[in-house]
């Protein structure tokens, strides 16, 4: 397996998701990146940034699918939760000395793109209708869910976790 590439039908139509994706697949693709050059401070570094960064995006895809009031936030919640104690499982094992570089990648490719397809497009719709019922610009309701996020996170790490999910605006 090599680079993963972005296709059209990965797109949720809406913007910042989308775009939060496309980090997600550069990440993957660094770690490719990493794991053939050898580089085992690399790969370690890339694991990290790719886990924070993904971590991110499911706290602001969640907050956006309970705002919509989109009928299966819990369950979507719950298999953010599996993977993120899955790959949490290939953290320790790195740590341990294991080289998990082409385990991990592999599966990251896989999950990915299948989550993408059968979970995140399925709240698309429902998210959309939000946003044009609120009669909001997706600039209004970034702001709002970065509000919810604050409070939520009690401001810890705020700068970093905002600068990744909103461009560094922060
Ligand atoms: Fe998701
Ligand atoms: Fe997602």
């Amino acid at each position: 397996m090599a680079h993963l590439n972005w296709t059209p039908d990965l797109e949720t139509g809406i913007r910042e998701i989308d775009g939060q994706h496309k980090r997600i697949v550069e990440y993957i693709n660094q770690l490719y990146d990493a794991r053939t050059s050898h580089d085992r401070a690399g790969v370690g570094a890339v694991i990290d940034e790719a886990v924070d960064y993904t971590l991110s995006h499911f706290a602001f895809e969640e907050a956006l699918m309970v705002d919509a009031g989109y009928m299966y936030s819990g369950p979507h919640k719950k298999v953010h939760e599996l993977f993120t104690r899955k790959v949490g499982d290939y953290r320790l094992r790195f740590e341990a000395g294991e080289d998990v570089a082409d385990e991990l990648h592999a599966m990251l490719s896989r999950w990915l793109f299948n989550h993408i397809r059968n979970d995140d497009k399925s709240y698309a719709d429902a998210v959309k209708v939000y946003m044009k019922n609120r009669g909001q610009s997706e600039g209004s309701v970034k702001d709002q869910i970065k509000e919810e996020l604050i409070r939520e996170l009690h401001l810890k790490k705020k700068r970093g976790f905002f600068a990744r999910l909103f461009g560094g605006s922060e």
